[in-house]
């Protein structure tokens, strides 16, 4: 069965179509040991703090819904996208960098910015026991990184269907959707970003109905009236720190934490998405949402992204080329 189930998955891999002028392999030759060199950097600061996972992948779809996945997320400029709201708390640029020095000296001038992101996104989900995947290369660093252009993404207080109309505009569908907010998994998130669920929520007194009696017991522990609004939770409650597909089965228990995710539930397009993910036959329905997040993150890196000539390499992930 597995041995089957594996070749399938082998043919259908090879008969994908091609998205973008990206490739496997694209440094092989300038520089053979890029692969290797990002892994030990993720590994090390995994090591230290496994919760650095969730900001790789946070940074890295921040990075890849403003200008496409060309590093314009990492610039450190008053006026650059790390300054826009939606992009507060925002965690995982002293990898990039480290392992961009490290780049330099054995390769200067070759490999960018926006791949060792997209690299290193990938060995974060591995180390954290996620699935691995191929991670086309050669995209090229973008010269624009503007805040205001950031302020549009994704917000948890919206409703799906905004979601599902933003991740459209970026050639995403609602399967990719459900399947990328699967990241949350290994997610934290503030107090501040959905207390307001926890009591009177939209002014009727009561609080948000789709709550589970116990988590909201729980949630209100977590998150006191009179607490610190920075306080981290987990979005996934079982298993904050294991890539798997726990987040989804919790959205069908009531026991989402962020507004946005929970109505994933709720809502007719992205319910079914859910349960598939999320229903009882955890192992295999395990085996599903790996095999979908390895798909929907090659699409999400591939954005927009800037090849060829296109762009640059900067020398230095934090400011552009002089
Ligand atoms: C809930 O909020 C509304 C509007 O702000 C307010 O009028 C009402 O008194 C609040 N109810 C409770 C129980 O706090």
């Amino acid at each position: 069965m597995g041995y089957i189930w594996w070749n399938f998955v082998a043919i259908l891999a090879m008969v994908l179509p091609v998205k973008s002028q990206l490739s496997v392999g694209f440094y092989s030759k300038s520089c053979p040991k890029v692969e290797s060199i990002v892994r030990s950097t993720v590994e090390s600061y995994f090591k230290a703090d496994p919760t650095i996972a969730a900001g790789l992948l946070r940074l890295h779809f921040h990075d890849c819904f403003v200008q496409g996945c060309d590093g314009s997320v990492l610039i450190m400029d008053e006026n650059a996208e790390i300054n826009a709201g939606p992009n507060m708390g925002l965690r995982g640029f002293e990898v990039v960098d480290d392992a961009k020095a490290k780049l330099e000296n054995l390769c200067p001038g070759v490999v960018s910015c926006a791949d060792i992101l997209a690299l290193a996104t990938r060995d974060a989900v591995y180390l954290s026991d996620g699935p691995s995947w191929s991670v086309p290369t050669g995209r090229r660093d973008g010269k624009v990184s503007i805040s205001f252009e950031a302020e549009d993404l994704p917000s948890p207080f919206e409703p799906i269907d905004n979601h599902i109309q933003k991740f459209a505009e970026k050639g995403l569908d609602e399967e990719d959707l459900v399947t990328l907010v699967g990241a949350h998994t290994v997610g934290r998130t503030d107090c501040q970003l959905f207390s307001y669920r926890l009591q009177n929520f939209t002014s009727t007194g009561n609080p948000d109905p789709t709550i589970s009696p116990s988590f909201l017991t729980e949630l209100r522990t977590l998150c006191p009236l009179d607490g610190d609004p920075f306080r981290g939770v987990a979005m996934d409650k079982d298993s904050q720190l294991k890539f798997d597909n726990s987040f989804y089965k919790n959205l069908m228990n009531g026991n989402g934490v962020l507004e946005s995710d929970q109505r994933l539930w709720s809502h007719p397009s992205t319910r079914d998405i859910v349960k598939r993910y999320g229903g009882n036959l955890r192992g295999l329905l395990g085996l599903r949402f790996s095999f979908e997040f390895k798909k929907a993150m090659v699409k999400l890196s591939s954005i927009g992204v800037k090849t060829g000539t296109q762009g640059e390499i900067r020398k230095v992930c934090y400011q552009f080329n002089k």
